[in-house]
């Protein structure tokens, strides 16, 4: 497997880049919600949307009024384009399946609070946690439950919520791999091998909803997650380098500043930083592979994946 370098790089949608344009129009009102703009109906104002608790805006939580005097279009992640936007409510994924045991309801998807119980069969043990709670941001709590019969090198990885899984012997040098139901993003390894220590390589994959990226937490929690593997792993705890192994990944999140008291010309000069950075990392890296876009109250986010290469990380302080 190639090994990858998964980084977030958080790029700020930057007011005022543009010269004086016609006004957007003021019928944005979001369904069930409220919204706050930058700059008034002027080009280069951010519209954010807010929806109250256990609900996220849709399709999109923030909008920027274009130099051509219309706001970015509601476009859906089929494709579609909505005439005006809704709150939605959060839910977790459903669980889609679960091996040598059951567990119950099953649901195509859950409201927030709703609780999912496993079982194993007989001759199997329960690893992890025999009840999971859907939380507000959408995510189930708890690890990913499996059931395992201690019969083969690796246990079983499991399958965590709105993934299937492929492959199912846990012998040495085996692989299973994970796709995520549509909608849906994977955030981890998609591929795990057994090693000779009986684990499986590289981070448990996850399967995120794109408004899973709205809250400071959920970022905070990927942030420290990555950053406690990585540095477990290396020997000097106290240096700026990382040592990777062939498949393990570390997410870097750079987030930029992009109130209006930040110039046109500082927020340039730190885009060209995060962009030698990520250069840096990973010299394979293009451009404009690989990379998609979630948005938050005045931020877009650029999610790139990168091909990576083990080496020193973070030549420089970070
Ligand atoms: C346990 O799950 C594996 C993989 O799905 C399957 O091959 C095996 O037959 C199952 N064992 C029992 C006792 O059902």
């Amino acid at each position: 497997m190639a090994p990858s370098l998964c980084a977030l790089l958080l790029l700020a949608l930057h007011p005022g880049m543009g010269g004086p344009g016609p006004s957007c129009g003021q019928d944005v009102a979001i369904r069930s919600g409220t919204f706050a703009l930058s700059d008034g109906y002027h080009p280069g104002s951010v519209l954010t949307y807010s929806c109250p608790p256990g609900f996220y805006p849709y399709p999109l939580g923030s909008r920027l009024c274009q130099d051509n005097g219309h706001w970015t279009p509601l476009h859906t992640p089929t494709g579609s384009v909505l005439p005006k936007a809704l709150c939605r409510e959060i839910r977790c994924p459903a669980q889609l399946e679960f091996e040598n045991g059951s567990f119950q309801p099953r649901r195509a998807s859950y409201p927030v609070g709703s609780v999912l119980t496993f079982e194993c069969l007989d001759g199997y043990t329960l690893r992890g946690p025999a009840q999971r709670v859907c939380q507000g941001n959408g995510h189930w709590d708890g690890g990913t439950p499996a059931c395992d019969d201690g019969a083969e090198h690796c246990p079983n990885p499991g399958v965590p919520p709105g993934t299937t899984k492929s492959g199912s012997r846990y012998r040495l040098g085996e692989r299973v791999s994970y796709r995520c139901k549509a909608g849906l993003s994977l955030v981890g390894s998609a591929q795990r091998v057994c090693t000779e220590a009986g684990e499986w390589s590289g981070a448990e994959p996850s399967c995120r909803a794109p408004f899973s990226y709205d809250r400071v937490e959920d970022v905070g929690s990927q942030f420290g997650a990555s950053f406690s593997n990585v540095l477990g792993l290396a020997k000097t705890f106290l240096g700026r380098r990382l040592i990777l192994s062939d498949d393990s990944f570390v997410n870097v999140y750079l987030l930029v500043d992009s109130s209006k008291s930040v110039n046109s010309e500082s927020f340039q000069i730190f885009k060209e930083w995060v962009e030698n950075i990520v250069d840096r990392v990973s010299p394979g890296w293009g451009r404009n592979t690989g990379s998609r876009c979630l948005s938050l109250p005045e931020l877009t986010f650029l999610f790139f994946l990168i091909p990576f290469s083990p080496l020193p990380l973070f030549p420089a302080p970070f």
